[in-house]
């Protein structure tokens, strides 16, 4: 929850009291980026992962560019959005126990 609040825009997709998905947006006021957008395996296409990004798309309104990154499966349904296939560069910190050091390890 905590990611969620801190974004610029965040959609949350409800079954009753379930939470059955969620997009969130983040922004300075020119470029707009999604890094989560989830629907619980259960709840896959049924249209609720188009409503959501289409509304962090329309939120975003006539912001120069919404970008995302995502694995290769993912990319028929954000072309389906009008979004364009282009390169993402990612820097991860995965933690201290899945860096790699040349150095030996401390006994
Ligand atoms: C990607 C995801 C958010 C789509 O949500 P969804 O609610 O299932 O999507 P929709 O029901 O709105 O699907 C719209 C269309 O896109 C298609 N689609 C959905 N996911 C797809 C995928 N992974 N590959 C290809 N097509 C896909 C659907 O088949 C549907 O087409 P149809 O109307 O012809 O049946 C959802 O599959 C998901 O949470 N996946 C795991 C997490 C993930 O990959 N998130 C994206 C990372 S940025």
């Amino acid at each position: 929850m905590d990611i969620l609040r801190r974004s610029t825009q965040a959609v949350i997709a409800m079954d009753r009291t379930k939470v059955v998905g969620f997009v969130n947006g983040i922004s300075n006021g020119h470029m707009a980026y999604i890094p989560l957008l989830e629907v619980l395996p259960e709840y896959q296409g049924r249209g609720i992962g188009t409503e959501m990004a289409k509304r962090v798309i329309v939120e975003s309104g006539q912001q120069y560019g919404v970008d995302t990154a995502c694995d290769d499966d993912v990319v028929p349904f954000y072309e389906r959005l009008g979004f364009k296939r282009g390169n993402a560069m990612v820097l991860r910190n995965y933690g201290p126990t899945t860096r790699t050091s040349t150095r030996p390890a401390k006994r």
